[in-house]
């Protein structure tokens, strides 16, 4: 541990929000906002009286603009991003406790790898855990090394989304916030690191055995089939897929885009991965226009090392694109939130 000599005051001068290539402009917000800081400061603990400080308005910031960039800050590892994400005292959602279908690793308590699917593998648009009664309101992504080739993580304003659908296939929009969406996805029996959707229905659940597992799945409204191999598919209760975040803010809250487009290896196939919470199909040249206007209204973050960002999870969707050479990029979730099963 360091001592921190530096002031405050010098910290508040040398982190100051900017404008980036690329950034979007709405009526009252930005996207991405972004703190840039000019590389000088000597350490991170000389950042937690910044932090602490301006907790809430870092905070307030994420939800109106939906992400937060800090870009410059001493975060040469994971250990630092840990100290950084600690000052805002959150409560820390462990992967463990996640129903994430995602293989990760941690390397802190509070920090995991973003996802160790193969870097040939999109990973394509979706609020964190929107596929499951339990998501994080808040996401952070820490980029510790940048790949040399791609690797960006596009983000997307799930709100304009949504109004950009409610214009263009407003029936579709209409489906989907009347009867929700539910998923359906086959876990296997051991974590299969070369799939984006490839953790272990053990691992998943928290569970040892088949029995525990079917008891976790009838206590959180799921339907279950055991198949060939110790492979578990399960199917969720109808979710929710718009939230009304404040008063006639809505954003396209689920994992549409992401299971439709991407829910795909050996065990499963996009076309069974989402429906209708009734069961009935997607209209599947809407869902082809969702993806496109998402596509549109990308923002990628171009990682440079030390970049950490701030994403409220409601607000807005992340992605991953392809890259090559070696991208550490790490994730951090928090304050646990529960949907509502009720659609009436
Ligand atoms: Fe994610």
């Amino acid at each position: 541990m360091s001592v921190n000599t530096t002031p405050l005051s010098e910290v508040e001068s040398k982190i100051i929000s900017t404008q980036i290539e690329g950034q979007q402009q709405y009526a009252d917000s930005v996207f991405p906002f972004v703190y840039l800081c000019d590389g000088s400061l000597p350490d991170i603990d000389c950042t937690v009286p910044w932090v602490t400080k301006y907790r809430d308005r870092l905070l307030e910031q994420a939800t109106t603009h939906g992400a937060v960039l800090f870009r410059g800050l001493p975060l040469p590892a994971t250990e630092d991003f840990d100290t950084f994400i600690r000052a805002l005292s959150l409560p820390n959602f462990p992967y463990k406790e996640s129903l994430s279908n995602a293989v990760r690793v941690n390397r802190t308590e509070h920090v995991f790898s973003a996802n160790e699917a193969p870097p040939n593998v999109d990973i394509f648009f979706h609020h964190e855990m929107a596929q499951t009664p339990l998501y994080p309101r808040w996401i952070m992504f820490y980029c510790e090394h940048a790949a040399q080739k791609g690797g960006a993580t596009p983000i997307c304003r799930s709100d304009v989304l949504y109004n950009l659908l409610k214009e263009n296939c407003p029936e579709f929009i209409s489906d989907c916030e009347k009867k929700g969406l539910q998923y359906t996805n086959v876990m296997p029996g051991t974590d299969d690191a070369a799939s984006g959707i490839g953790r272990s229905w053990h691992s998943t659940l928290g569970v040892e055995t088949q029995q525990a597992a079917e008891a976790r799945l009838r206590e959180l409204n799921y339907s279950w089939e055991w198949l060939e191999d110790n492979c578990l598919k399960a199917t969720t209760p109808a979710l929710p897929a718009v939230m009304e975040v404040s008063p006639g803010r809505k954003t396209f809250f689920n994992q549409l885009i992401a299971a439709f487009s991407g829910w795909k290896d050996s065990r499963n196939d996009p076309a069974e991965a989402v429906r209708h919470g009734d069961g009935s199909a997607l209209d599947a040249d809407a869902v082809a226009q969702a993806i496109q206007l998402a596509d549109d209204i990308a923002f990628d973050v171009q990682w440079q090392a030390g970049d950490a960002v701030l994403i409220d999870n409601t607000i807005a969707m992340h992605a991953r694109r392809p890259f090559e050479g070696t991208r550490k990029v790490f994730a951090s979730l928090a304050s646990k939130q529960t949907h509502a099963f009720d659609l009436s």
